[in-house]
């Protein structure tokens, strides 16, 4: 198995979080975080590392990896389209966002472009902005009271970055 340790910089990181933190155990979702920050998703490597590190067992943080849906277990695309499927939102067209999505990149729930730049995800629960649905996270940034005009916009801005 390929090993892996925090880089210098989530070192460093993890270091300053474990002063905060006097159950260790407590320290697990931060040292994901960081490790899905490092490599972009959650390797078996990074599982028995952060274990080691925090001082549970493997089993305990693949629970935690396997529980939360923003943990990824492998690679996604530079954009990760997170499109909320929670009632509110399904109410106020989310279908319509995830057949622009289909239309604009040829992706379905779960699959990565060819050109590794954009991930769809739809079975996303939801993101605490029913008032302002449909909504979709972009990797951190929220998006919110969208339409098929405005998804497709947003794809073309992405597109040329
Ligand atoms: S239902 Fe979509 S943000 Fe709450």
């Amino acid at each position: 198995m390929v090993e892996y340790r925090f880089s210098e910089k989530f070192e460093k990181r993890f270091l300053e979080l474990e002063k905060k933190f006097p159950k260790r155990s407590s320290l697990v979702m931060w040292a994901l975080h960081l490790a899905q920050e490092d490599i972009g998703y959650i390797t078996p490597a990074a599982v028995d590392y952060i274990a080691a590190r925090v001082g549970v067992s493997p089993a305990w943080v693949k629970g935690v990896v396997s529980f939360y849906s923003m943990f990824r277990e492998k690679p996604i695309g530079k954009y990760h389209l997170n499109v909320c499927s929670n009632l509110m939102c399904q109410l106020m067209g989310s279908d319509k966002i995830e057949v622009c999505i289909h239309e604009k990149l040829g992706i379905k729930d779960g699959e990565t472009t060819p050109d590794g730049k954009f991930t769809y995800t739809r079975q996303v629960e939801c993101l605490a902005a029913c008032g302002y649905a449909p909504a979709m996270l972009v990797n951190n940034d929220f998006h919110e009271l969208l339409n098929a005009e405005k998804v497709a916009r947003l794809i073309d801005e992405l597109q040329s970055k």
